[in-house]
């Protein structure tokens, strides 16, 4: 049967809210009403652009690649359906990663994809494993699509297992689709994998790392054919972006190490007490955050919806149940807060994790 939600993004909307929260995978929002900017800049005379030009220009100058190479969407989620919807039809095979984002198999299957997985194992740091991939891969494949750095794990993919993965993507006659929602906040922060050839398609937004989700700037990089192909399934979907938040990320382009400050300390340091944190606990089992906003550590308490529950009734404070990742035993921990409430949820973290011994 076609899915017509994904339950795990209903879940994260609504969850009731906890003061100590440890769920999240963006960074602090950022004020742009900090930056020198008026109403007049945005240009509310009810003007609505086809392909807003400004912003692709700076969304492809931010990359190196041609306007012609880029499409706007509503956040990497719409990238991403527009990017599937563009390149599936009903029956074929779309072979996405496990774990996942769960509304990348939601959406991919709500376009009568035939959805089929390939495993990335903790005990290996969750990363790409070629020979997998190829052995899941048919000639029905599609799309291949991963997650860049890993939701949940935050694994950084590199590009020699990148180009393994277009490899097999080529001779299947697939694409490979990477979110790339997190790649800014890799250490230091990598290229986009759409240079590395034309069966590469990415998706990205200021969503995750630029604290900027409510601007929903998000986009699609593919060689031109193809963009062009995507620009012409949005125009089902919305005629134009909306005009104002257009110009408002024109500006946060334009201000972008502005926008970024000081996150990737903040990022930094909350790995590192993580890691310190984790390694003094024989109950977690995690590799050492490097990159990203987010870890997934292994308890070895069981299914971690009782550790949610604990945390919820007993210490304000809450992690993503790993149930929703296919993986119960595993927690999502998120990196994007201020030292002080990321220091106070590992606390209590730490003492509910005590309590459940
Ligand atoms: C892998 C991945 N892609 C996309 C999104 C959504 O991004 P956006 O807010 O830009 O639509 C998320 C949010 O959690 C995500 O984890």
């Amino acid at each position: 049967m076609r899915t017509m939600q994904s339950d795990y993004m209903h879940w994260a909307k609504f969850k009731a809210p906890v003061r100590f929260a440890l769920t999240g995978s963006e960074v602090p929002h950022f004020r742009m009403d900090s930056l020198p900017l008026s109403i007049a800049d945005l240009d509310m005379d009810g003007a609505s652009h086809p392909r807003y030009a400004p912003l692709r220009e700076r969304i492809g100058r931010h990359y190196g690649v041609s306007p012609e190479q880029v499409v706007a969407a509503d956040g990497t989620s719409m990238a991403n359906f527009v990017a599937l919807a563009a390149l599936v039809e009903p029956g074929d095979e779309v072979l996405i990663e496990r774990p996942a984002y769960d509304p990348l198999i939601r959406a991919a299957s709500f376009l009568g994809a035939t959805v089929t997985r390939f495993e990335r194992r903790p005990e290996e740091g969750f990363r790409l494993d070629a020979e997998r991939i190829a052995a899941a891969a048919s000639q029905r494949t599609r799309v291949i699509l991963i997650t860049n750095l890993h939701n949940p794990s935050s694994a950084l993919a590199d590009e020699d297992e990148l180009r393994a993965v277009g490899e097999i993507a080529r001779r299947v006659g697939a694409r490979v689709l990477v979110d790339e929602v997190y790649l800014d906040s890799a250490v230091p922060p990598r290229p986009s994998a759409v240079h590395l050839g034309p069966e590469f398609v990415s998706t990205n937004s200021l969503t995750k790392v630029y604290g900027l989700s409510g601007l929903r700037c998000g986009w699609v990089l593919a060689e031109a054919e193809l963009a062009e192909r995507i620009w012409r399934v949005n125009d089902l979907f919305g005629v134009n972006q909306a005009h104002a938040a257009e110009r408002l990320a024109c500006i946060a382009f334009d201000n972008l190490s502005a926008v970024l400050g000081n996150t990737p300390e903040m990022l930094r340091r909350n790995r590192d007490a993580f890691n310190a944190f984790a390694q003094a606990r024989a109950d977690l089992d995690c590799m050492p955050a490097e990159h990203g906003i987010t870890a997934f550590p292994r308890w070895a308490g069981g299914d971690t919806e009782r550790l949610d529950a604990g945390l919820r009734e007993h210490f304000e404070t809450a992690v993503v149940p790993g149930r929703w990742f296919e993986m119960p035993e595993h927690f999502r921990i998120g990196f994007g807060y201020p030292a002080e409430h990321f220091d106070e949820g590992l606390k209590r973290l730490g003492a509910a994790l005590d309590s459940l011994r």
